[in-house]
């Protein structure tokens, strides 16, 4: 944010008119300052969604919606997705710059050393309900890590701070991975210490049924990049879930476990799950695919998969997504007949105007959801990897906004639409 308090706006009202500094990012975008407004005009403000609202000043990601643009730490998702590993992207999201190979391999030290979960909490997963939704499931076992990691719970303490992003992004795997194999009456896997964050999950997760050779190669590249374009996406749903809990000065793992609630929800990463049923829907249903986007126009339905609060252009993550499904289906034996309805939905949603009026694209959960089917993955585990992903832009969103001077405790006003006053019955 730059300090430039020399640009205002007025705003002209019945009391007088208010002069609101405006501020100008790193792009040129600009934001009005309303710290003043309430106090000096006695008016708050109303943006349902938060569609206008910037809640804080962050140097994490940024996007550009209209082109089509994300980066995180200014470096282009583009590269990232190609030329970067997981661990080193959220190294960079989480510690704000890319790791000398000195300190990416202390940071893969620590998180192998701390993959590990104690027995008891290994015993407190095997005891919930083994048909639960995995996302439930995993949101319960991160906010009872806090009462594992007791040492680590105190926001205003640094060292307290970076022992539970340790902890979070060594554990989170091997948690997933648990309430899989519980789901399917198989026996937990051990973290392997010596093979890398994505192999180690993928084995912890299939065992001996694991693709090898080139196709367990290419497995592992497509979960590694997957991974890397759900890292962090600013002020998401879930993302702005995690801060908002933060700033009651609740613990780092009470605050991840709300925002992987929050990423449940099909509107968000639920999505991904969404968009497979909507897939298989269509197939078992039989319906042809241009009465089923009627049925979407006539607001029976949403075409899961497609629009973006921020994106009213491709979703960058999606081209990426897109080419790496094609080439995971060209090299598989039995490839997924459900990628070939993608295809054929996404060009005709994209030939329609319903959804080119309203800038309707694919969001990234369109073909994620057949690269893990594809992979073997049942579809409620698909919200599961994108919470995996997204972890450490969580923890980088809690971090920056626990040493961040300007940040108050995250208390929005209402616009009161209720009963006026009146009186309890038989009380005048
Ligand atoms: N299918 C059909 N119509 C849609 C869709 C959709 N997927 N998304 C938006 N629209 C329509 C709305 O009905 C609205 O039409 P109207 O102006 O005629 O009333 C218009 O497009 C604008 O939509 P909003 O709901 O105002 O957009 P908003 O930014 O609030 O919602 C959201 C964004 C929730 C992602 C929405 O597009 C949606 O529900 N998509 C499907 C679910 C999905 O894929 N979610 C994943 C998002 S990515 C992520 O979270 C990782």
């Amino acid at each position: 944010m730059s300090d430039d308090k020399e640009r205002t706006v007025e705003l002209h009202y019945e009391g007088g008119v208010l002069k609101l500094p405006v501020f100008t990012g790193t792009e040129g975008e600009s934001t009005i300052e309303l710290k003043t407004l309430l106090g000096s005009t006695g008016m708050t403000t109303l943006d349902p969604g938060f569609g206008n609202t910037a809640s804080c000043s962050s140097k994490i990601t940024y996007i550009d919606g209209a082109a089509g643009i994300l980066r995180y730490r200014g470096y282009p998702i583009e590269d990232l997705a190609v030329h970067s590993t997981f661990l080193e992207t959220a190294y960079l999201v989480i510690y704000g710059e890319l790791p000398e190979p000195g300190q990416l391999k202390e940071f893969s030290d620590k998180l192998r050393d701390n993959s590990d979960i104690p027995a008891e909490m290994g015993a407190f997963i095997d005891a919930m309900p083994r048909n639960g939704h995995p996302m439930t499931l995993i949101s319960s076992a991160v906010n009872t890590l806090a009462a594992y990691c007791d040492d680590s719970v105190d926001p205003g303490d640094e060292n307290q701070v970076e022992l539970a992003t340790i902890r979070l992004m060594a554990k989170l795997p091997t948690i997933a991975a648990r309430i899989y194999r519980n789901s399917i009456g198989e026996a937990p896997i051990a973290p392997d210490t010596s093979l890398d964050y994505v192999d180690n999950f993928i084995r912890m997760t299939f065992g001996d049924k694991a693709p090898t050779g080139e196709l367990g190669e290419l497995f592992n590249k497509a979960v590694g990049m997957l991974l890397v374009l759900h890292a962090d996406h600013e002020l998401n749903c879930s993302t702005a879930t995690v801060r908002v809990v933060g700033s009651s000065l609740a613990d780092i793992y009470s605050s991840v476990s709300a925002g992987i609630n929050a990423l449940s929800g099909p509107s968000h990463g639920g999505a991904n799950q969404a968009v497979l049923e909507m897939l298989e829907e269509i197939r078992d249903s039989g319906i042809s695919i241009e009465d089923f986007l009627e049925k979407v126009k006539a607001r029976e339905m949403r075409l899961m998969g497609f629009g973006h609060r921020v994106y009213k252009n491709f979703d960058p993550r999606s081209k990426e997504i897109k080419v790496l499904a094609s080439q995971i289906l060209d090299r598989h034996e039995n490839p997924d007949e459900l990628f070939a309805l993608a295809l054929k939905l996404e060009a005709a949603a994209l030939q329609d105007s319903y959804f080119t009026e309203r800038k309707l694209y694919p969001n990234v959960d369109f073909y994620t959801g057949v690269i893990y089917r594809t992979m073997g993955f049942p579809t409620n585990m698909f919200t599961v990897l994108f919470a995996i992903g997204r972890l450490p832009g969580w923890i980088a969103h809690f971090r920056e906004q626990a040493v961040d001077p300007a940040f108050r405790i995250a208390r929005p006003r209402q616009h009161y639409i209720g009963a006026a006053e009146r009186r309890y019955p038989g009380q005048g």
